[in-house]
């Protein structure tokens, strides 16, 4: 039997949430690859595209020391050469949560991750579940698309106060970055009242509402609780249920999600 590559796809400038999914990826292969990539069709015109941080010293390091042994670093024309026209797009799952404030942006994802399969070949793929209808829409395709890839979801990683890791949280002034935590309160606050019993999901997202109203420079995109499989809204809680949250705290759009369980509480 040949070696194992276990992929990593990334847009860089990695975080400890990067580093969990690369020593996760490296339980499941003999080879680690790491991809970075600012994908620029993934955003629109208007989007951070140019202002995404990038330091490619910086995640090298972060890469070798969790465990990735291959890098790969394509730059903008080897992906989308001249005259480029071919995109994988999705039915269902864009139409819901990001989607409708990103339009092209699951286009360019499922696009993107189909051609790094195609040139890295892996076995495993690992996605992080902060971006978890990312993770969705990949699940979905590999079925759709017959790739012969296993997929493994990443738990989100926090900061000590909660705040979930992403490359974006660079951007936040430190009155911005108090006001994000704003994201895992709402969520925290919605596993406290599933626990207590609450199962009317209004219920849910006016607490969230009021939680994210007192900070002065958030703007909330969508609080949705929704059916964890199909994304669609629902209105009671019933089993799992998925809690979603896209929130612009200044100009930094983030997002975050908690399973709820009726079973266990949370
Ligand atoms: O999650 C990301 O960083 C990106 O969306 C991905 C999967 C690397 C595709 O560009």
């Amino acid at each position: 039997m040949g070696r194992r590559i276990a992929f990593v796809p990334t847009m860089g400038f990695l975080h400890k949430g990067h580093a969990s999914l690369i020593r996760e990826a490296a339980r499941h292969g003999d080879d680690v690859v790491l991809s970075i990539f600012v994908n620029p069709t993934q955003f629109a015109p208007g989007e951070d595209l140019e202002a995404y941080p990038r330091d490619f010293d910086g995640d090298r390091k972060v890469a070798e020391k969790a465990g990735a042994n291959v890098i790969y670093f394509p730059d903008v024309k080897e992906m989308y050469g001249k005259n480029y026209q071919t995109f994988v797009e999705l039915e269902k799952i864009p139409a819901h949560l990001c989607g409708l404030s990103r339009p092209v942006h699951f286009r360019g994802v499922a696009t993107v991750v189909t051609k790094l399969f195609n040139i890295v070949k892996p076995h495993t793929a690992v996605f992080g579940q902060k971006d978890y209808q990312q993770l969705l829409l990949i699940r979905q395709m590999v079925r759709d698309l017959n790739f012969d890839i296993e997929i493994i979801g990443g738990p989100i990683v926090r900061e000590p106060d909660g705040l979930a890791m992403s490359s974006r949280n660079t951007y936040l002034t430190p009155a911005h970055r108090r006001q994000a935590l704003c994201l895992y309160q709402s969520l925290q606050k919605a596993g406290e009242m599933v626990s207590a019993g609450v199962r009317v999901a209004a219920e849910i997202s006016a607490a969230a509402k009021a939680i994210i109203k007192t900070c002065p420079d958030a703007q909330i995109d969508y609080i949705a609780l929704c059916n964890p499989e199909t994304l669609e809204i629902i209105s009671d809680i019933k089993g799992q249920v998925l809690m979603a949250l896209a929130v612009k705290i200044g100009n930094t759009r983030l997002i975050d999600n908690m399973l709820l369980n009726t079973e266990s509480g949370t």
